[in-house]
């Protein structure tokens, strides 16, 4: 059965991130409620232990009452739960800091952070860690490898992350889905960067990652925003019906069927051909 969720709860966000994978703005048509995904955890087709809640942005005014239904319904069947934010809003929720975690984007110092997100928003962002670190959250930080990101830069902020907050960052490479599917250059992020990272007292999910998710064997599955069955966000163009029309069989035997060879560095292949590694 599936247990871990990555649960697109809006398309709603603040930010217009140019490499965002979700494509985010303003809600797109009827979304699904925090009732209805409730129902489909409790229908016993799967056994939820772990929620990644994204958007969008969650913490928006636009979509918090959806994510603190999500968030109390998960805190009370003790099911560990990330929350995405990119940290220009107050968090005040008082939630099980054993159940609840976050993790905040910062993709990169002030300069790179708002050429990306935009003016005002790495001050915000820098608080809204402290903040929530303070009172007991556990949280990641992660940032999104650009095509130029150099070496230099991305020790820097190790070391700005880990001297300003006790945190290893975390990072991952710009997959060409959403805003950034017009990028087709970003497999060329350097190759080693990953090891590079690794070795400076970071973490990278990169070319060298291995998911089961195409395979069809993975206990892991995306839910969008309009609650359609996707393999993870960055794939949120291939849907395997939705959460009212459930089929873990049918979805398995699809899933490995259609996405055979999926990396997380180039999910939709390179010029409709798959290939690992670097090209
Ligand atoms: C889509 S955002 C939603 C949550 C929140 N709005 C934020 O920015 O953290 C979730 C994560 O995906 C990352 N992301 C966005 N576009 C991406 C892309 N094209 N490739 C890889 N990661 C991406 C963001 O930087 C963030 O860490
Ligand atoms: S990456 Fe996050 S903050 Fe940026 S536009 Fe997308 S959803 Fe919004
Ligand atoms: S893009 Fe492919 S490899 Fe990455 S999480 Fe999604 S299904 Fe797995």
């Amino acid at each position: 059965m599936y247990e871990s969720f990555t649960i697109i709860l809006s398309n709603w966000c603040n930010l217009r991130c140019p490499f965002c994978l979700q494509n985010a703005t303003i809600n797109n048509g009827k979304e699904v409620s925090a009732e209805s995904l409730i129902s489909f955890f409790e229908s016993g087709k799967v056994a939820p232990k772990v929620f990644k809640l994204t958007g969008g942005e969650p913490l928006s005014p636009q979509v918090y009452e959806k994510t603190k239904k999500i968030v109390e319904y998960a805190i009370s069947k003790g099911i560990r739960t990330q929350l995405n934010t990119n940290g220009t809003y107050k968090f005040t929720g008082d939630f099980d800091k054993e159940l609840l975690y976050f993790q905040v984007s910062l993709d990169g110092l002030k300069e790179k952070h708002e050429s990306l997100r935009g003016n005002g928003t790495f001050k915000k962002t820098v608080s809204f860690i402290k903040r929530v670190t303070k009172i007991g959250y556990k949280v990641n930080i992660m940032q999104v490898l650009q095509e130029e990101t150099t070496r230099d830069e991305v020790e820097e902020f190790i070391n700005f992350s880990v001297n300003q907050f006790n945190i290893h960052p975390k990072f991952q490479r710009m997959a060409p889905s959403g805003r950034a599917s017009g990028n087709k250059e970003v497999i060329n992020i350097d190759y080693d960067m990953d090891e590079f990272i690794e070795n400076k007292g970071g973490n990278c999910r990169g070319v060298k990652y291995k998911c089961t998710t195409p395979e069809g064997k993975s206990t892991q599955i995306g839910i969008d925003q309009h609650g359609n069955i996707i393999p993870c966000p960055l794939l949120g163009k291939y849907k395997f019906g939705t959460i009212f029309n459930f089929n873990e069989f049918k979805i398995r035997q699809e899933m490995s069927s259609k996405l055979k060879g999926c990396t997380c560095c180039y999910p939709d292949g390179y010029k409709g051909e798959v290939r690992f590694g670097h090209i």
